[in-house]
């Protein structure tokens, strides 16, 4: 039986169009599915669109269409976005799928069952725009002197009170740490774990999870009048996805070994309420949650009201889908903030795709046409790129073993960069036809053939190319790892095409 991944992203809000932030978590989760289908794992990807609750509604409302429309609307705009940078998820799921409402019932049904649920009246803050629920103690002072301000949005709080159902999470305050110090590796990086643990260590109250001035929701099975709670409703989106309540064998393999990928504004719904749920529920917590920083421009979190959002579709324009998924993956390292930055991305693919990797298949292209009368030699079993090519595929794998696609891509380019080096001391462009010329050109071939396929969970297009243009046949995707990394593999005695730049340069911004 193959090792399964399960990789997920938030589910976004459909009262926003994708910017750059959402594509950051999505494509780190696509590039991680596929570097655990090269390790041969059978492998499930699952992103998709959260459409319930008052922020919703009320954004409908504001553009004068229904919930429903509002999100039929954006939520294409979602699935458009991953199709243009080339993301396939295994499922796309919205909240308003029938099989999810019937999952979320199930659920919440079965938590209720097991006592965790009571009936009580709610007073408290809101913010609409977190979909959360605050203490006055968490609240930042407002300067307008209205209600305090939400400290991730920074906006005025609403005053709620009604009649709720509740969900008992003070009573998993000690399961809850009884599971971390258990597990001490499910949340990453180190000092998200720390804040999970101290978000949980400052005590739990419950928590209320219906509402009952407003319908569009779940609708609570045991008191039909009231919808659950938005968060209650989405986050059980990971377990509709693999069959919870619908089909227990298949949720049976797939639970729990999960990979939550997430940014930190939504870390006490993953680390705290979620497992909280699943403990309630009778059923393991994630096998594993990767919390990473902000995505900042101009040193801000991107938003519409900060007005610094930035679209996939205009940096696609310049970049190409592979110089786009490159830039997020290579220049943010996941875990701590990272500002955006054009100049920035501009020099990283100059630098990179076209001088290094670009400027590798141009190079070998042209000697080889011109020294091997265009067919490959094979590369030497003694080529000193061996070694380099060996830890390049270790430090790699440690890497995304660690959803580290930064270092992984940099462990990678190590590669291109000695292979450059190597032609850039043996010159066989200046040498007469022979065996020299044979080795160097043959181990650079076959450097062009690994990296085609290390590289290929970050770029979906240029290995393909570097692949048919070597005289290779399938895809590079189609290999297995590690036996696809065994040095010496690209057989020689095949055509080499020479053509285009694969990444033409682009002009750095004066
Ligand atoms: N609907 C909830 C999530 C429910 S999951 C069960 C939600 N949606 S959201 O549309 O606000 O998306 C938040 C997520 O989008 C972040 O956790 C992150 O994955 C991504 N990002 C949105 N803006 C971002 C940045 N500026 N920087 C980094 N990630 C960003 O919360």
């Amino acid at each position: 039986m193959p090792d399964r991944f399960f990789v997920t992203t938030p589910i976004y809000y459909v009262n926003d169009v994708p910017h750059i932030g959402h594509a950051y978590t999505t494509v780190t989760a696509d590039a991680l599915a596929r570097w655990h289908r090269l390790l041969g794992e059978d492998v499930f990807f699952l992103t998709g669109t959260d459409e319930h609750g008052l922020k919703i509604a009320r954004s409908a409302e504001a553009h004068g269409v229904t919930p429903q429309q509002q999100a039929d609307e954006t939520s294409a705009r979602f699935q458009e976005t991953w199709d243009l940078l080339d993301i396939v998820p295994d499922r796309f799921i919205r909240t308003t799928d029938p099989d999810h409402t019937a999952t979320v019932q199930a659920f919440l049904q079965k938590v209720h069952d097991n006592g965790h649920i009571y009936r009580d009246s709610y007073a408290g803050w809101y913010c609409v725009a977190c979909e959360a629920y605050y203490e006055e103690d968490d609240l930042l002072p407002n300067p307008d002197g209205g209600n305090g301000l939400d400290p991730v949005h920074e906006r005025p709080v609403e005053w709620f009170e009604e009649d709720n159902w509740f969900f008992r999470l003070s009573a998993f305050e000690q399961p809850l740490l009884d599971w971390y110090a258990a597990h001490p590796d499910a949340v990453g990086p180190e000092g998200k774990r720390n804040e999970a643990l101290g978000l949980i260590k400052q005590g739990l109250r419950d928590i209320s999870i219906t509402r009952s001035s407003l319908d569009w929701g779940v609708p609570v099975p045991w008191d039909p009048g009231q919808v659950f709670y938005v968060w209650y409703d989405a986050l059980i989106n990971y377990a509709t996805a693999v069959g919870y309540g619908t089909d227990p064998e298949r949720f049976a393999a797939w639970w729990p070994h999960v990979h939550h990928l997430l940014a930190k504004d939504i870390l006490r719904f993953h680390c705290v309420y979620w497992p909280a749920m699943l403990l309630a529920a009778g059923e393991e917590p994630p096998a594993s949650i990767d919390v990473h920083g902000y995505l900042t421009v101009g040193g801000k979190k991107m938003s519409k009201t900060s007005l610094n959002q930035i679209f996939p579709a205009d940096l696609v324009e310049e970049f190409g889908v592979d110089g786009f998924r490159y830039h997020f993956l290579r220049d943010n390292s996941f875990g701590p903030d990272g500002d955006f930055s054009y100049e920035g991305m501009i020099s990283r693919y100059n630098s990179d795709l076209a001088n290094n990797f670009g400027n590798l298949l141009s190079r070998v292209s042209t000697v080889v046409a011109k020294k091997c009368d265009g067919i490959g030699p094979a590369p030497r079993p003694d080529s000193p790129l061996a070694a380099v090519a060996a830890e390049a595929l270790a430090d790699a794998t440690a890497a995304w073993a660690a959803v580290q696609p930064s270092m992984a891509l940099d462990a990678t380019w190590r590669l291109i960069r000695e292979t450059n080096s190597l032609l850039e001391t043996t010159e066989p462009w200046k040498l007469d036809p022979g065996p020299e010329v044979d080795g160097v050109l043959g181990d650079a071939l076959e450097v062009l053939r690994l990296v085609s396929i290390l590289a290929s969970p970050a770029l979906t297009r240029a290995p393909q190319e570097v692949w048919r243009r070597i005289g290779l046949s399938g895809a590079p995707t189609d290999r297995q790892l590690p036996a696809a990394a065994a040095w010496g593999q690209y057989p020689g005695g095949l055509p080499v095409e020479k053509a285009a730049p694969l990444f033409p340069r682009l002009k750095p911004v004066e």
